[in-house]
């Protein structure tokens, strides 16, 4: 057979469109089909067409309800399995060749014995089902810093997420052309029917899931969970966890930011990057809405999840979104605290796990002050106020394209990225870490961003509300060495001529009735504007232990009552609570063995002699 003969072949073999000229593709599609026996393999084209005919039969089957086509149009509701419900940690594998390159803060398996684990839960496990191919690009068509990725998977729920998440479909393949390079990312929900047998709502395998990295290939598999970040590979997979190893050796970076940028009233434009962990704020950060007082300043949205940045030949760095949608927390969202992500839920989302109501709209806890007299739950269970469970999970997500954000840049599309002024990182403390800080030096910002302690939330499946490091908001997303990470981090900061600024914040901040002492949301512009004008070489501070603050009056607080009190409150730095928290710094350099890199412990002992004042 010559070569063109061999690709009509495997074409025919596994359905490929004619436009499909990938042998390397269409080879692996082979493969996958005949290891894990889908009834029939569907070619993604991603268009609208498709989407709603994925949709429909989801209604049929029971995965989906539609809402109400007049106060939601558009939209539907899926409820998952209770055993699927978030990110699963302690399922998720870094399967580099060496464990000393996963590093102590992954999970590792050897290569070869995981692909043997994966072939033995893949056999057959699509069996009953349709296997999609679903193509798409993280980041924007063709540009020179996308990477394509093409997704296998069992579950319509995860082609019509993508569809809204990523840019997804046919055109995919015309950038592939013949050989171009592609990240494969296998995924099934690990629940084969059986000849005859009834679907249910949510299949997944509720005892056994595998979340799979393989960075050396740049290979994704994904076994037994439907829901979120387990399931669309292109996030927290392929746009972390794979991108941050490419970037590692290729001299960028892959990090869980959103990018916001700000307007001032001179008609300024700055771009920030901001690492919060899961459901710690960079949705509601990046689509902030200003105090009215603050005439003339405004925020826009590049991304609220990641961002790919790279030193650009201008001297700075230039960051891009990969994605093309939100998979945000419902709960806590309300006109009150995130109008513009209320406005992006006007039409065409898929709702994971909220609330339904009597009149075919959704609810979750926080949405409205007064909850609705009776709902059904994210169980699909009967509900009503004060009967002792919530409405929504906790974890419940909202999926919707990027494009109708009433607060997106008009540059959040382009290729060539933003440029951006700041770095911040924060974190959920409910103590010892002040409301804002800036650091003196790009080695002070690095070790405060590696050492961020943050209270999990119900974003990963586990305990919620326990202290722990989540170094840059990247533990859970780190596709190698946190170690190597961190030198990384110090490496970049010379790899470009202005450096952005580095500053921590902590909206989560509680007063000794265990009150937050801060407003948080739209009054964070207080804060960013603080930042923006540091930035700028405009706004004051003095210096602390922990770097530069400001003073009460260094902040702008019209329209807003804080005291002067609580001011000082938000803003304390106790050094009995920074006795502890350097203990757990110590903790986690101990776990990082000789990889801590060195300028990170000249910032810990420096630390030792300016925290105990
Ligand atoms: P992932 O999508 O999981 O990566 O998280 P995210 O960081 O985008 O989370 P999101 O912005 O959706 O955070 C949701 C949670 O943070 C909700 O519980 C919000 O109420 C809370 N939140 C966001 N901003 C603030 C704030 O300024 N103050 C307080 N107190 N809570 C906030
Ligand atoms: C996170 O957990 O940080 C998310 C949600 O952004 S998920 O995509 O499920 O990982
Ligand atoms: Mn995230």
């Amino acid at each position: 057979m010559n070569g063109s003969d061999s690709l009509s072949a495997l074409a025919a073999a596994t359905g490929a469109p004619a436009h499909v000229r990938h042998a390397r593709l269409l080879d692996w599609v082979r493969d996958i089909a005949a290891l894990t026996k889908p009834d029939r393999i569907e070619w993604s084209d991603g268009s609208s067409d498709e989407y709603d005919r994925l949709c429909d039969a989801m209604v049929r089957a029971g995965t989906l309800v539609r809402l109400d086509p007049v106060k939601r149009p558009h939209s539907f509701l899926a409820r998952s399995d209770p055993s699927d419900v978030a990110r699963v940690e302690d399922r998720t594998f870094i399967c580099s060749a060496r464990e000393e390159d996963a590093g102590p803060t992954n999970n590792w398996v050897e290569p070869g014995e995981m692909h043997r684990t994966l072939r033995g839960l893949f056999d057959g496990s699509m069996r009953g089902r349709t296997m999609y191919v679903v193509p798409f690009s993280m980041g924007p068509l063709g540009s020179p810093i996308a990477h394509v990725g093409v997704e296998i998977t069992d579950s319509p729920y995860v082609v019509a997420n993508m569809k809204l998440m990523t840019r997804m479909g046919a055109a995919v393949y015309d950038v592939l052309g013949e050989d171009g390079a592609f990240v494969p990312c296998v995924h099934s929900v690990g629940a084969p029917l059986a000849p005859g047998a009834k679907d249910v709502a949510w299949p997944c395998d509720a005892k056994n899931k595998y979340i799979v990295h393989f960075p050396e290939a740049l290979e994704i598999w994904s076994y037994g969970s439907g829901y979120g970040g387990n399931a669309l590979l292109g996030k927290k997979c392929l746009a972390l966890r794979i991108a941050s190893v490419m970037g590692r050796d290729q001299g960028w970076l892959a990090e869980h930011m959103l990018i916001l940028g700000v307007a001032s009233p001179g008609g300024e434009k700055r771009y920030v990057a901001a690492a919060f962990p899961s459901a710690c704020g960079k949705t509601n950060f990046a689509m902030l809405i200003p105090p009215p007082e603050f005439d003339g300043w405004r925020v826009t949205t590049i991304g609220d999840d990641i961002a790919w940045i790279k030193p650009s030949a201008d001297g700075r760095f230039r960051a891009i979104n990969p994605e093309a949608g939100y998979f945000g927390v419902a709960p806590g969202t309300s006109y009150e605290s995130n109008a513009n992500a209320m406005e992006t839920l006007r039409e065409n989302v898929i709702f994971t796990n909220v609330a339904l109501t009597d009149d075919g709209n959704v609810w979750w806890e926080g949405m409205t002050r007064t909850p609705p007299a009776h709902l059904i739950d994210w169980q699909g269970k009967p509900w009503a106020p004060g009967c002792g469970r919530p409405a929504a999970h906790p974890n419940a997500r909202f999926t919707v394209a990027a494009i109708q954000c009433p607060s997106l840049d008009p540059e959040w599309d382009n290729p060539e990225g933003v440029p951006i002024s700041a770095f911040v990182f924060g974190a959920r403390r409910s103590d010892t870490v002040p409301l804002v800080s800036q650091a003196r030096s790009w080695e002070e910002g690095v070790y405060k961003a590696a050492t961020m302690g943050s209270e999990t939330t119900a974003a990963a499946t586990g305990k919620v509300g326990e202290v722990r490091r989540d170094p840059f908001a990247m533990l859970p997303f780190c596709g190698y060495h946190m170690g190597d990470y961190f030198d990384h981090w110090l490496r970049m900061g010379s790899r470009v001529s202005e450096p952005p600024e580095i500053f921590s914040v902590n909206w989560f901040r509680r007063d000794a009735d265990g009150r937050l002492a801060w407003p948080g949301f739209g009054q964070n512009m207080r804060v960013l504007k603080w930042m923006i004008e540091r930035c700028a070489g405009r706004a004051e501070a003095i210096e602390t232990a922990l770097g530069f603050v400001p003073r009460y009056d260094d902040l702008d607080w019209s329209g807003l009552e804080f005291e002067i009190t609580q001011f000082v409150e938000v803003m304390r730095i106790d050094s009995a609570q920074w006795a502890l928290e350097l203990g757990s710094h110590d903790a986690l350099f101990e776990r990082l063995g000789d990889k801590r890199p060195d300028a990170l412990m000249t910032e810990r002992a420096r630390l030792e002699g300016v925290i105990a004042m």
